[in-house]
């Protein structure tokens, strides 16, 4: 009977941790099914920054600043970073907690993120990734055509993280791009964004070139529309890691109705990383921190 029980209690364990790997499974009849019912989250909120009232992060992938700087189709108005942290959990969390590759790496559910920052104040907040193939969906996603890679999980900057995919409502703020623009559409873009564009567009599996073009072309016209670029909208566009080793210098963008006109084609050398991205959050809305990185990190505004 001891043994019965404790054979039971180790099942319990193992179904609640994989109910905290939901909706992981690529193959298209499986991606179809959940696509049909899984919950989607449009939420809005209007909370009073110090700086900005909108916050929009893009990463683009793998190039160093001096490949970056030097391409043709790449000469916005700067501001320059330094990376310290070569990944995207590292943007939320300000800490890697020991992420070091690209597999399946999962974050216990005691670890805070931004998102739980954000919440506490009430501030909305979603994840946006290319070519994901509906809310929530944890796996690897390839182009159904030419099996190239779309969408990846390792750049979703939330999804290795418990306290996000045990929690069917969290996961229904990590959404695809057909959404963002339903939700712009329909004025209900929330206050914090994260966005990647997919594997192509992001210059993992292509060039600076291609993702600039990328960049440019989706983000002109979204400057452009008000419901987009809302007064004191701030948007950083950025890197995760250099491509080379070496100092790991990248660039990053800051663009939007909040930057000053002052500083606009200005650079920054202030040493920047990316803990600075929660840092400036945290800053801007009263959020507090993390007690990570985030602590010692400069805010980019
Ligand atoms: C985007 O996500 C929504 C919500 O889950 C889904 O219905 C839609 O099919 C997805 N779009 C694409 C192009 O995969
Ligand atoms: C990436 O997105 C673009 C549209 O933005 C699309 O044309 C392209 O096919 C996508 N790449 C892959 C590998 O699916
Ligand atoms: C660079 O940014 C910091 C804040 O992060 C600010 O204090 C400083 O004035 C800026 N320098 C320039 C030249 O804009």
């Amino acid at each position: 009977m001891a043994l019965l029980s404790g054979c039971l209690t180790l099942l319990g364990l193992v179904g609640s941790v994989a109910a905290q790997t939901q909706y992981t499974s690529t193959a298209s009849s499986a991606v179809a099914k959940a696509a049909a019912t899984a919950l989607t989250l449009s939420p809005t909120s209007n909370v009073a920054g110090s700086k900005f009232e909108r916050f929009v992060q893009i990463f683009l992938e793998n190039t160093d600043y001096q490949k970056a700087i030097a391409d043709s189709e790449y000469r916005p108005d700067t501001d320059r970073m330094r990376a310290g942290p070569p990944n995207y959990v590292a943007a939320v969390g300000a800490n890697t907690f020991g992420v070091t590759d690209d597999g399946f790496r999962r974050i216990g559910s005691s670890t805070k993120s931004i998102v739980d920052l954000l919440e506490a104040k009430g501030v909305s907040w979603s994840v946006y990734g290319e070519d994901q193939p509906y809310s929530g969906f944890e796996g690897n996603w390839v182009n159904q055509k030419t099996g190239k890679a779309d969408y990846v999980r390792k750049h979703n900057p939330v999804m290795s993280f418990d306290s996000v995919t045990s929690d069917v409502n969290r996961l229904a703020k990590c959404k695809n791009l057909t959404m963002f623009d339903k939700e712009l559409a329909a004025n209900k873009l929330p206050q914090w964004m994260f966005i990647t564009p997919n594997m192509t567009n992001d210059a993992h599996d292509s060039s600076i070139t291609v993702a600039g073009k990328w960049a440019r072309n989706w983000l002109t016209p979204l400057l452009a529309n008000p419901k987009f670029n809302i007064d004191r909208t701030l948007v950083i566009l950025t890197f995760d890691e250099g491509s080379t080793t070496g100092t790991n210098q990248i660039y990053a963008v800051l663009l939007g109705s909040a930057v000053p006109s002052a500083k606009v084609g200005t650079t920054n050398s202030t040493r920047y990383n990316h803990y600075s991205l929660t840092k400036t959050a945290e800053d801007n809305w009263g959020l507090g921190s993390l007690g990570q990185n985030d602590v010692g990190a400069s805010a980019f505004f």
